[in-house]
């Protein structure tokens, strides 16, 4: 039994239930025995892959936007770039290299990372040890400073309480333990105040329809949002996800060797995500006075960043092989069929900033 395991079945036990963003929370979120923390989850040897893991175009791509909206916002003389769950520390490492053509940016960017996982952070001092990074557990201890922040697959990791609409009420999903000892799905009622605080658009839900709720989501977006209109700034969000207007249905998903896994199978061995709904983060970062931008498909942003030309130019002088894996991690990034569609990017900048590479249209 792994430790994290231990730990839900002694909740449980006391409290006779979890709710499943609970169990969420920990299996993903745990300091010490979550996933993140004590699995090897990225990779072809791990459980998924990541953009910034398939090609180094997208994290160069990403530091050049964000020296580009730097400069755009006068280059601050002290300013971060900071992300928020950088994995191996692969897209900042990236990203760093690229920032290096943009006059003044090195010197100007300090390096500010956000990681709950131990073990992650010991991967990630190893390779941006140049960068002298600083960590934090928590977007809100970062320091006040002009803020570009990028996150990459790191809202979809932040749990969400899936709800389930039953008559005029919504309950909860729930885990609990069976005769077995095996973990089962359960419901309980809501907490009374919680449905007042759910999206407007979910009033018309039918019995049975499912939703996520996230609100420790938005509250990140909040945080992003309200530093970057005092300090200036600009921040990229990309994950899996639609920008729905009610609730979407239950996505809550565990991946454990590149394969779905059960949700409640050995908790701790499979990454557990769920889709993430831009709308009610596009609100929040309006709510806290900035311009928010997007959601576009990741295909459409890296294509308007310049890609394919950066593609081209890795592909000049290499040999055949090199080449055709070129060709492929350009497709899983670009292709509609691929991630081009299924991820999405927002951004958050002040209102008085100009649009955010990528973005040419005004925010909504
Ligand atoms: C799916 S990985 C993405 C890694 C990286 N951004 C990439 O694209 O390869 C999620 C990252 O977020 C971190 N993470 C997950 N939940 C977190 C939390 N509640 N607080 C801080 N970091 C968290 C994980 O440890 C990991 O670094």
């Amino acid at each position: 039994m792994t430790a994290i395991e231990r730990l839900i079945r002694d909740e449980i036990a006391r409290d006779g239930f979890m709710t499943l963003q609970r169990y969420v929370a920990l299996v993903t979120g745990h300091p010490v025995h979550g996933y993140y923390a004590s699995a090897e989850p990225f990779g072809r040897a791990g459980d998924f892959v990541t953009a910034p893991e398939i090609s180094q175009v997208f994290g160069e791509l990403i530091g050049l936007a964000l020296g580009q909206a730097w400069a755009d916002q006068g280059s601050p003389a002290r300013a971060l770039l900071a992300e928020l769950g950088p994995g191996r520390g692969t897209l900042m490492r990236d990203a760093l290299r690229a920032l290096r053509i943009v006059p003044g940016a090195p010197a100007a960017l300090a390096v500010h990372l956000v990681e709950a996982s131990a073990r992650l952070r010991a991967i990630q001092a190893e390779t941006l040890a140049d960068a002298a990074p600083v960590w934090h557990t928590a977007i809100g201890d970062v320091p006040d400073a002009p803020l570009f922040l990028i996150a990459n697959e790191f809202l979809d990791a932040l749990p969400a309480h899936v709800l389930v609409r039953r008559g005029a009420d919504w309950h909860e999903r729930t885990v609990t333990v069976d005769g077995t000892g095996a973990f089962v799905p359960g419901e309980t009622p809501c907490p009374s105040g919680m449905a007042a605080r759910l999206p407007a658009s979910w009033g018309a839900a039918t019995d049975g329809a499912i939703g996520e709720w996230a609100p420790l989501r938005a509250e990140a977006v909040a945080t992003i949002a309200g530093r970057i209109v005092r300090h200036g700034g600009c921040a990229l969000l990309i994950d899996y996800g639609a920008a729905a207007s009610g609730p979407a249905g239950d996505t809550l998903q565990a991946v454990r060797a590149h394969r779905p896994w059960p949700i409640l199978a050995e908790p701790g061995t499979a990454d557990l995500t769920s889709q993430v709904d831009f709308a009610p983060l596009l609100d929040a970062a309006r709510a806290a006075g900035a311009a928010a931008w997007g959601p576009l498909p990741q295909g459409t942003f890296l294509l308007a960043l310049g890609a394919e030309a950066r593609f081209d130019a890795l592909a000049h002088s290499k040999d055949a092989d090199a080449v055709v894996a070129l060709v492929r991690a350009r497709r899983r990034l670009l292709h509609p069929a691929a991630m081009g569609e299924a991820f999405k990017v927002m951004a958050i900048t002040p209102r008085t900033a100009p649009p955010p590479p990528g973005f040419a249209h005004p925010p909504a």
